[in-house]
């Protein structure tokens, strides 16, 4: 789908060329394109304001059927995610107007103060990412994808840059797989069928897959997760994906051992502390750590990363039943530590802390890094963009949140007070998984998570707001977002 070209402005044949304007400096140089955008600027209704589009059908001195102008605004606040956003509006009109293929122009970097690879990455992951359309549930598919983007560069970037087209959409494949299954119906992905999702998604890759089924989760007393599996007709599942790269060299360089956790709750009803019915819906997305982490995997195959890593994922449906369990009962984690389950909708907690001993006693991670859609309370402190960092390790933190800038999958650091330690503590068992106070419900959820890590460097990223959006975007509709993909695929870059 994606291409970088070059050649001879005048003469390139494309449906669509799509032109980033700002309003107060030229960020082009090609004569043809600056010509167009002169005469583009003399319409009343586009000055390159941010926002704003200008289409010119047969715009003339090119041989491109139609010219589609964004705005961008100031060229000072331009940034990449500027251009993502850009590009991913672009392709959106595009396949409104049923247009199949279109061409963007790359600006200058330099002028945006931007590194070349930056800038074309930028154009590329929006534009690819704006393409997708989640429309597997309508008989009737009003819109589709573009069979064809390119970015037109100069001859010497298209060049240099030509292998960045297929890493993006690898990367990018990735974030539109979890994306489909955040989106998908929660009838469609119960634990037994989300599991078969994922192992189909991954068979070609050289990952190890290993399912444990509910026979042998019951014989590793994984009570966590069977009691919040308890409720539902289909058990629970882990799956453990292993990522080896090929040569025992590249392996070897790399001695850190990567583990990922995703939350992978299919359905969270809340349980026996069922949930008001407002929203109950959007609950199917409470699987979106799972899906990141099972993406990231497979785009971190698809790309030979040189480094081990290991993807945990627990896999329930937390529902009411008869055989549910119960506020007040007493469970005996995997680590061995006893849990008062205070709350059943607290379920998150109670697979991951099984997920994450099982981890530390297999394979004695380096780094272990878990995505869950925690807890309401981290929505919140930081609204439905942002996720939460949490983590003792002040470098692992900061990688995250740097990670995060680049990808513009915004991450902000929260503290771990020891001293809220203390409303974890139960009357009965080793500890509770709910806080006695109402308040600070995120920094509690990880601190409970904190307990169970052992010795590895461990990061926490509560990505309950940013993995759904109920609006549409510049470059996601509305539906799972495929948060988490983009920014692990930069943190594992950044940590070997
Ligand atoms: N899956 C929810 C958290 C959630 C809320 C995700 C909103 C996405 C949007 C989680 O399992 C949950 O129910 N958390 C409770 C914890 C409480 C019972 C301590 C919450 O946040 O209210
Ligand atoms: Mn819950
Ligand atoms: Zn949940």
């Amino acid at each position: 789908v994606l291409k970088i070209i070059s050649g001879d402005m005048e003469k390139m044949d494309t449906g669509c060329l799509i032109i980033p304007v700002c309003e107060n400096q030229a960020i082009h140089d090609d004569p043809a394109v600056l010509k167009l955008t002169t005469a583009a600027k003399r319409f009343k209704e586009f000055k390159g304001k941010k926002g704003e589009s200008l289409l010119l059908y047969d715009p003339g001195k090119i041989y491109a059927k139609r010219a589609l102008f964004l705005g961008l605004g100031k060229f000072e606040k331009l940034n990449s995610e500027g251009l993502r956003a850009a590009a991913g509006r672009g392709i959106r009109q595009c396949i409104e107007r049923h247009i199949p293929e279109a061409l963007i122009c790359a600006p200058l970097a330099t002028v945006l103060k931007l590194q070349e690879e930056a800038m074309l990455e930028a154009l590329l992951e929006g534009a690819f990412l704006g393409n997708h359309l989640f429309d597997r549930y309508k008989n009737e598919k009003k819109d589709k994808p573009l069979t064809q983007v390119s970015v037109y560069a100069k001859p010497d970037q298209a060049k240099a840059y030509g292998r960045l087209p297929a890493r993006v959409e690898t990367v990018c494949g990735g974030t539109v797989l979890a994306r489909e299954w955040v989106s998908m119906p929660p009838n469609d992905k119960r634990p037994d069928r989300f599991s078969q999702l994922i192992c189909k998604a991954l068979k070609k890759e050289k990952i190890k897959i290993t399912v444990l089924d509910a026979n042998r989760l019951r014989r590793h007393r994984m009570s966590g997760i069977l009691a919040v599996g308890a409720g539902s007709c289909v058990p629970p599942r882990m799956l453990i994906l292993d990522y080896h790269p090929g040569s025992p060299a590249k392996a070897k360089k790399n001695k850190q051992t990567v583990v990922l956790l995703g939350k992978g709750v299919t359905f969270d009803s809340g349980g026996i502390n069922l949930k008001p019915s407002t929203g109950l819906e959007d609950m199917k997305t409470d699987m979106s750590g799972a899906a990141a982490v099972a993406a990231t995997l497979l785009s971190a195959a698809r790309l030979k990363a040189g480094y081990r890593i290991i993807g945990v994922i627990p896999v329930v449906e937390n529902m009411p039943s008869g055989d549910a369990s119960r506020p007040g009962d007493i469970i005996t984690s995997h680590a061995g530590k006893t849990v008062e389950i205070g709350n059943t909708d607290a379920e998150g907690r109670l697979i991951l802390i099984d997920a994450m001993s099982y981890a530390v006693k297999m394979y004695h991670p380096d780094v272990m890094i878990d995505m869950a859609t925690l807890t309401g309370a981290c929505v919140v402190a930081l609204g439905e963009k942002i996720a939460g960092v949490f983590s003792s390790d002040a470098a692992l933190r900061d990688v995250i949140v740097a990670a995060g800038e680049t990808t513009h999958e915004r991450c902000w650091p929260m503290p771990m007070p020891e001293d809220y330690k203390e409303l974890l503590k139960s009357d009965f068992a080793d500890i509770k998984n709910i806080s006695s106070s109402r308040w600070g419900g995120a920094i509690t959820a990880a601190l409970f998570l904190s307990e169970f890590v052992g010795k590895a460097r461990w990061a926490h990223i509560d990505i309950a707001g940013p993995a759904y959006s109920a609006k549409d975007g510049p470059y996601c509709r509305a539906g799972g977002t495929g948060f988490g993909v983009r920014l692990m695929m930069e943190v594992l870059n950044r940590l070997s």
